[in-house]
C-alpha cells in the first residue's frame, strides 16, 4: 500500500471509528489506538499535502481564526410546531388528523423534542457542505466551521442511497455531561453559568472560536429530511434511511398506529425521558406518510402534519419563609429565597435564587407568598410565580436592601445592569474572605486544605485580609485556628510554598479582577507578559486584546489604578509569585521594523489568525491598540471590516493596509 493509500484506508477507519464512538456508543478500539491512527494520519497527510481534504477527520478540530457570521436565507423555512400540553390535546389532534385525511388513519412517528437550538444541514454529493442555524425561520446564520467539529455529524457520508442534494434537520445539544462539567469550569471560574442545556447548546454554536466549540462536546441529534429527491414516501424510512448514512436519529423514533399506541408511548416517555444523556422538553407526532403531509399542509406557522408535546415543567408550590441577601466577592447582591422545605425532582428545596431586583419586581413578590419552584432543564432552582390566591392580605412587596447586609455601605446599581452592588470592596468580610477562597481555588493558586470555611477563620483570627497575607502564615500561626493540627499545617504551608511556581496566567486570573475569568486571563497575561506592563497598559491599548470589550478593559484598568491593589501585587511579588509569563513562552523578537508604530487590526483575515497578527506586531517592535486615533500609525485591515472603523480611518488619514501589504512591510510575504 503506498502513502496515499493508506491516508484514504486511515480517513475511512477513523471516520468509522467515530461513527461507532459517537453515533452509536458502541467503540471498538480504545482512545490510545485512535489516537495512534490519527497521528498516524497526520503526519502522512503532512507529507502529502497535495492530497488534502477539508473532510478529513484531522481537519475536525477547528482552526482558531475568527470569522462574523455570515447569513443566508433557508431553502424551506423553518418554522416551528404546535405545543399540546396534554394527552388530551395530542389525541384530539389524531383525530382531527384523521378526519382531515377523509378518514384515512394515519400512521403517525413518535419522537423525543430535544431541548437544544435547531440546525438544518446541506449536504451536496456526499458531503457536508452548509451548516445553518433557524435564525428567524426564513434565514439563519452560517455556521457550518464550529458544526464540523460536531463528532457525531458525518462531513462524509456513508452507506448508499443518498440523494445527491439534501438537506437534514435537526437539534444541537449540549448532554447533560458536557453541561455539568462546562458550568463547574464556568464556576471556578468566576464567569456567569448557563441556566440550562438548551443556552449552552445555542451560547457554544454561536462562539467565533470552532476549537474552544469542539472542546465542549456538542452532540447531535436529527429529525427531518429535506430535498426534491428523497428516498422513500414516508418520514420513518427516509430517517432510517439518514441513519445508515450515519446520521445520530434517535432510538426513540417509534411508528404508532393507534390512539392508544399514542398514549402509551406519552405514558412511557414522560419518565423514561430522565434517564437520557440529553435534555429534552416534549415529544413530537408526526404523520408518517409524505403524501398524507402534503395533503395535510401548513398553516402560516407550523405543519398540521405534526404536534409536539410538552412535558410539564416540574413544579412545587411552597411558603417563602424570608428572603435573604448574598453578598458575591465582587459585591455583587444576590436574593435568595428561602423556603418552607418542598420536595422537587427527588431533592429538597429550601433557597431558590431570585437572580436580582427586576425579578421580584416582575413577579410582584410579597413578603410571605406561596410561590411556584421549578427545575425545569435549570439545575438551579428557581421562582417562577405566585399564587395570588393564597397571599395574606396586608403582606407588603418584598424590599430589595438599600445597605449591604454584611457591612451596612449603602448599595450602589451598576448603570446598564440589574445587579446592586456593594462598593466596600476591603471593609466587606464576605468579599474580602471570597476573595481569599478564589485565590486559592485549583484553578487558580491551587493552595490545599483551604476552603471557605478556613478563609473566614483566617480573616477572623486577624491572619488574612488579603491573599498576599497567605504567604506572611506560618505553620503555628494555623494552629491557633480551629480544625488544624501539626499536619494538616504543615500541608497548607507547603501548598503556599508551591504556588509561588504557578504561571502568570493564573495568578492574573487569582486576583480576583471584576469581569476577568480564566480565558480573559489567560488572553490579557499573554498579550502582557508581566505585571509591570499589564500594570501600565492604557483601557485602549487593553481593549485590543483578543476578547476584551472595552467594559473589561476599564475594569482592569481601574483595578490596577487603585493603591490596596497595585500594593497587594507588591507584596504578592516580593513574596516570590510569578509575575511573568516564562522565558519560553515569550515569543521571540524577531526585529525592529515596527518600533514606534501604532496598528488597529480590523477584520477578517485569511493568512493568519487576529492574535497571530498581534504577536507579530509586537514582535516586531510595534504596538496595539483597540481604538483608532491620531496616533494611529497603520490599520492592518481584514475582510468585513466595520464601516464606523473605515470611516474614521478616512477622517483621520490613517492608511489602511491589507494583510499581504503588512507581511511584505515584515519580510514574510
Ligand atoms: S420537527 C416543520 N422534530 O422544536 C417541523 N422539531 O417547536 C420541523 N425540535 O424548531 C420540526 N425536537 O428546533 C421536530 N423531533 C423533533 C424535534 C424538533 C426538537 C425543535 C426544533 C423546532 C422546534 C419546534
Amino acid at each position: 500500500m503506498n502513502d496515499i493509500e493508506r491516508i484514504d484506508a486511515l480517513r475511512d477507519e477513523l471516520n468509522r471509528h467515530n461513527y461507532n464512538y459517537y453515533v452509536l456508543n458502541a467503540p471498538e478500539i480504545d482512545d490510545r489506538e485512535f489516537d495512534m491512527l490519527m497521528k498516524e494520519l497526520e503526519t502522512l497527510e503532512a507529507a502529502h499535502p497535495e492530497h488534502h481534504d477539508p473532510d478529513s477527520p484531522t481537519q475536525r478540530v477547528g482552526s482558531d481564526i475568527n470569522k462574523g457570521f455570515e447569513q443566508t436565507p433557508h431553502i424551506y423555512p423553518m418554522l416551528s410546531l404546535a405545543n399540546t400540553y396534554s394527552i388530551g390535546d395530542v389525541d384530539a389532534w389524531f383525530e382531527r388528523t384523521g378526519e382531515a385525511l377523509m378518514g384515512q388513519k394515519p400512521t403517525v412517528v413518535g419522537e423525543m423534542k430535544f431541548d437544544g437550538t435547531g440546525i438544518s444541514l446541506i449536504y451536496e454529493h456526499g458531503r457536508l457542505v452548509r451548516a445553518v442555524t433557524r435564525g428567524d425561520g426564513e434565514k439563519g446564520d452560517v455556521v457550518t466551521d464550529n458544526v464540523r467539529t460536531i463528532k457525531s455529524i458525518p462531513l462524509k457520508l456513508q452507506g448508499t442511497g443518498w440523494p445527491d442534494f439534501f438537506e437534514i434537520r435537526g437539534e444541537i445539544v449540549l448532554p447533560w455531561a458536557a453541561f455539568e462539567r462546562l458550568n463547574a469550569e464556568r464556576e471556578a471560574a468566576g464567569e456567569a453559568l448557563f441556566a440550562n442545556p438548551r443556552n449552552a447548546a445555542a451560547g457554544t454554536l454561536k462562539l467565533l472560536n470552532p476549537s474552544e466549540v469542539g472542546r465542549r462536546g456538542l452532540d447531535a441529534y436529527l429529525y427531518y429530511l429535506l430535498g426534491p429527491e428523497l428516498p422513500y414516501d414516508n418520514h420513518y424510512d427516509n430517517m432510517s434511511a439518514a441513519r445508515s448514512w450515519g446520521f445520530k436519529i434517535s432510538d426513540a423514533m417509534t411508528k404508532l398506529e393507534t390512539i392508544e399506541d399514542v398514549d402509551r408511548y406519552i405514558n412511557y416517555w414522560d419518565k423514561a425521558r430522565k434517564e437520557l444523556p440529553v435534555a429534552t422538553d416534549g415529544l413530537v407526532f408526526k404523520v408518517n406518510s409524505l403524501r398524507q403531509q402534503l395533503n395535510l399542509g401548513f398553516t402560516a406557522k407550523s405543519p398540521r402534519w405534526a404536534v409536539a408535546y410538552k412535558f410539564a415543567a416540574e413544579r412545587a408550590l411552597t411558603r417563602l419563609r424570608f428572603v435573604s441577601f448574598d453578598v458575591g466577592r465582587m459585591g455583587i447582591i444576590t436574593p435568595v429565597a428561602n423556603l418552607e422545605p418542598v420536595l422537587l425532582s427527588g431533592t429538597v428545596v429550601k433557597r431558590a435564587s431570585m437572580h436580582n431586583e427586576d425579578i421580584i419586581r416582575s413577579l410582584d413578590i410579597h413578603e410571605h407568598d406561596m410561590l411556584y419552584v421549578e427545575k425545569g432543564g435549570e439545575i438551579i432552582p428557581k421562582i417562577t410565580g405566585v399564587e395570588l390566591s393564597e397571599r395574606h392580605p396586608g403582606e407588603p412587596a418584598v424590599e430589595f436592601v438599600s445597605h449591604c447586609p454584611a457591612c451596612g455601605t449603602p448599595l450602589i446599581r451598576v448603570e446598564g445592569e440589574a445587579a446592586w452592588v456593594c462598593p466596600n470592596k476591603y471593609g466587606c468580610v464576605p468579599q474580602i474572605v471570597g476573595r481569599i477562597e478564589h485565590f486559592v481555588g485549583r484553578s487558580m493558586m491551587n493552595i490545599d486544605g483551604i476552603g471557605k470555611e478556613t478563609a473566614a477563620a483566617l480573616y477572623s483570627h486577624g491572619l488574612a485580609t488579603t491573599p498576599a497575607d497567605l504567604y506572611d502564615l506560618t505553620a503555628d500561626d494555623l494552629l491557633v485556628v480551629d480544625g488544624f493540627a501539626a499536619k494538616s499545617a504543615a500541608r497548607v504551608i507547603d501548598g503556599i510554598a508551591a504556588s509561588r511556581s504557578v504561571p502568570f496566567e493564573r495568578v492574573v486570573f487569582a486576583l480576583s479582577i471584576p469581569y476577568v475569568g480564566e480565558t480573559t486571563a489567560k488572553k490579557v497575561a499573554r498579550a502582557a507578559k508581566d505585571i509591570d506592563r499589564l500594570m501600565g497598559m492604557s483601557a485602549d491599548e487593553l481593549a485590543a486584546i483578543e476578547d476584551v470589550g472595552p467594559r473589561i478593559a476599564a475594569t482592569i484598568e481601574a483595578f490596577f489604578a487603585d493603591a490596596d491593589n497595585r500594593r497587594m501585587v507588591e507584596r504578592l511579588r516580593a513574596a516570590g509569585v510569578c509575575m511573568a509569563i516564562a522565558e519560553d513562552e515569550v515569543a521571540e523578537k524577531a526585529s525592529d521594523i515596527l518600533a514606534g508604530k501604532t496598528f488597529v487590526i480590523s477584520g477578517v483575515f485569511a493568512k493568519h489568525s487576529r492574535d497571530e497578527y498581534k504577536a507579530m506586531i509586537e514582535a516586531h517592535g510595534g504596538k496595539n491598540s483597540g481604538s483608532i486615533s491620531k496616533k494611529t500609525d497603520y490599520i492592518l485591515a481584514g475582510e468585513n471590516m466595520g464601516p464606523a472603523k473605515l470611516e474614521k480611518a478616512q477622517k483621520l488619514g490613517v492608511p489602511i493596509i491589507d494583510e499581504d501589504k503588512f507581511l511584505t512591510m515584515i519580510g514574510e510575504a
